[in-house]
């Protein structure tokens, strides 16, 4: 059915201008380019658009370390996404830079709006600064040993080894990541954005419908625990826009880089007749606006963000949608099992639409993880792509084209077939709308296993062998590719390369979604050629390899993350499955033995006792309990942990604790009715 056109802007999440794309990243660009694809197949008037973040601390020691201007390796970066996007098929209709002009302009404007609106403050505050350096060190530059678990050289922010998120004023002996000085604190005025002032409208905001309603629950629980202000400078040296009337204070990067959607924006109207900015951003806007954005990232963009924009007078999103992380094999992508897997290296192997078409099997409208099963990825890419889909056209093509000189009937062999195939299209369609791309995927290969079971009955190979059944074999094979091409339509926003190879073959225009609605008869089609080949393991496994090789510097790949939001400290966490819990071996344990650690300010030394077998546990706990009151006692353990090496020992499980932490934890059970070695679930 026809909708009446809409005005859509579409916006990915800005790369850092600092690191190369890898394929965690590219689950938001092929989600987005597919639903920018389909938005125009359906003949909407939609844009997208997006830039490079270039701004902020590790872009500027960066370019130091490499002995470049900041401004030459933002450009050399942004040639780079660039190339790899374009290989993957990512339509953007512009693509810029948050170090721009059009950046500045409006950065400036929305900062200024805000400050005369009095939504802006300034506050002394106290922070680590490297003394060598000369400059404030984000806590990602500070590294020293884990308050909690000891282990050294890691970040300000949070351990590596154990998890635990802290401040940097808590790490033991810090040093600056940047010279390996000694920080000392040094005060200095900054300037803060007074979130609180939007409150009321953020709380209509987030609850009417422009969010998923995972992330609105998780909003609610942050209105809950007030909003604090948050601080949009940073001092000099700095890469970024000065702050108008402030010499040598910055917008904090993540000030400009939502604003970067619009400077994109601006960039491409400036260009283009009849492109009006406003008629996108002001207040009373028709136009729909879009931000697809990774679970990370949600407090800017669904806080800070509408409330930027409120308060210098512009509209808010439609909506924001966001979406998990990406595992491979089950696990965090890592450099050493050469899961880490960069666009670039992907694309010198594999065809970029197996991807694609993975990554949509996989992804659905909510915020769970998606995981990339390099198995499960070949045979998929197989049997659907090249096995289902491909083989329909290859079965029939030869046929026409030998037979008929490329001619199709003029008739419909099996008009329901065909019914069945186009009247699939609003439900298809909705789920695409919807971000359900595994629904649609689902349903577009259950009618392509539906053409081959056509064609398995009426048997064109068989028929043509027979004599007086050339119109059955011209009828039979010209319903397959009927069928066919109605497939590749439908799966044109996920395989845009596939399905241009298909029209050129059919030769016909590209297809619109409406055009599926009509068979094409008595039309001539080109020679076939193979259209896709099946996913070769060799090269998988190529690709796995030359993922292991280059492991390089820590400091390399730090990306400016947002820790100074409570998401940081408290991530959407996504549900775990039943299948997960079950694989949790808890065990009552008796503790057999407990002790201090001499040198650790937190941890307590248990020796535990699972019914004969025993285990050394190192547990957070010192603050609660005094070894001496442990000993002889039941608790709960995770027993089938892997064993941690931690700075004073192997750790063998964990002990399961529960309250708010200092004095107020507990780890003991009752100890009657309750044997050592018993399981818990
Ligand atoms: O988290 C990131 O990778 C940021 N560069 C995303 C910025 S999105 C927008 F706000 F610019
Ligand atoms: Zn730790």
């Amino acid at each position: 059915m026809t909708q009446p056109e809409r005005k859509i802007l579409v916006t990915s999440a800005l790369p850092y201008a600092n690191g190369p794309i890898h394929i965690g990243h590219l689950v938001e660009y092929i989600q987005t380019d597919i639903w920018v694809r389909f938005q125009k197949m359906r003949g909407h008037d939609c844009l997208y658009v997006c830039a490079d973040d270039a701004h902020g601390t590790p872009i500027m020691l960066r370019a130091r370390q490499e002995g470049i201007e900041p401004e030459e390796l933002i450009s050399r970066v942004s040639v780079e996404h660039q190339a790899d996007f374009a290989d993957f098929h990512i339509g953007f209709d512009n693509y810029h830079s948050t170090h721009s002009d059009e950046n500045r302009h409006h950065a400036e404007l929305i900062y200024t709006r805000n400050r005369d609106g009095g939504h802006i403050v300034k506050r002394m505050i106290t922070q680590a600064y490297d003394p060598v350096e000369n400059m404030f060190l984000p806590d990602r530059f500070i590294k020293g040993e884990c308050p909690k678990c000891g282990s050294a050289d890691q970040y300000g922010d949070n351990c590596e080894v154990c998890g635990a998120s802290y401040s940097p004023s808590e790490l033991k002996n810090p040093v600056s990541a940047v010279s390996g000085a000694k920080p000392i604190d040094k005060e200095s005025d900054h300037y803060f954005f007074k979130l609180a002032d939007f409150e009321d409208m953020l709380k209509r905001w987030t609850t009417a419908g422009h969010l998923q309603p995972e992330i609105s629950n998780k909003l609610g629980e942050w209105f809950e625990s007030g909003l604090q202000e948050w601080d949009i400078s940073r001092d000099a040296p700095y890469f970024g826009f000065e702050i108008p009337d402030h010499p040598g204070k910055y917008f904090y990067v993540w000030l400009d880089a939502p604003i970067g959607y619009m400077a994109s924006l601006q960039n491409l109207c400036d260009r283009t007749e009849g492109l009006d900015f406003d008629d996108y951003w002001k207040v009373d806007s028709d136009a729909e606006v879009y931000h697809f954005i990774g679970k990370d990232i949600v407090y800017f963009h669904c806080l800070f963000w509408p409330a930027m924009l409120d308060g210098a007078g512009y509209r808010k999103p439609t909506a924001v949608y966001a979406h998990g992380f990406l595992t491979v094999d089950g696990q965090k992508m890592s450099k050493s099992r050469g899961t880490f897997i960069m666009a670039r290296t992907y694309l010198d192997n594999l065809n970029p639409e197996y991807l694609r078409y993975y990554f949509a099997a996989k992804l659905g409208s909510g915020v769970e993880d998606i995981d990339l099963n390099l198995d499960d990825f070949q045979a998929r890419v197989n049997s659907d792509l090249v096995g289902k889909v491909v083989n329909i056209a290859s079965r029939c093509a030869g046929f026409i084209s030998k037979k008929y000189a490329g001619r199709l009937s003029d008739r419909i062999h099996q008009p329901d077939l065909l019914e069945r195939f186009t009247g699939a299209s609003d439900m298809i369609a909705g789920h695409y709308e919807q971000r359900e791309y595994s629904r649609a995927v689902r349903e577009i290969m259950a009618l392509a296993d539906a053409a081959n079971q056509y064609i398995d009955e009426f048997k064109p190979w068989v028929l043509a062998k027979e004599d007086g059944r050339e119109q059955d074999v011209q009828d039979v094979c010209s319903m397959g590719l009927n069928l066919f091409r109605i497939l590749a339509g439908y799966l044109k926003p996920i395989l845009p390369e596939m399905a241009a190879a298909a029209e050129s073959f059919l030769n016909v225009d590209p297809l619109t979604w409406n055009d599926l609605q009509q068979p094409l008869s008595d039309h001539t089609i080109n020679k076939f050629k193979p259209l896709l080949t099946r996913v070769d393991p060799d090269t998988v496994q190529k690709m796995v390899e030359q993922s292991t090789a280059t492991l390089g510097p820590k400091i390399e790949n730090q990306e400016e993350k947002p820790m100074d939001t409570p998401l940081a400290k408290d991530p959407i966490s996504d549900e775990i499955s039943f299948d997960d819990f079950v694989k949790l071996d808890l065990r009552i344990a008796r503790i057999a033995r407990a002790e201090h650690v001499e040198g650790a300010d937190k941890l307590l030394q248990l020796t535990l006792d699972l019914d004969g077998e025993t285990r050394n546990v190192f547990a957070g706990i010192k603050s609660a309990y005094d070894p001496a009151d442990l000993e002889g006692r039941l608790t709960v353990m995770v027993a089938n942990l892997a064993p941690r090496k931690m700075r004073f020992g192997v750790s063998e499980g964990m002990v399961l604790a529960a309250g708010p932490g200092g004095s107020d934890l507990f780890i003991l059970g009752p100890d009657e009715g309750a044997q050592p070695g018993m399981r818990v679930k």
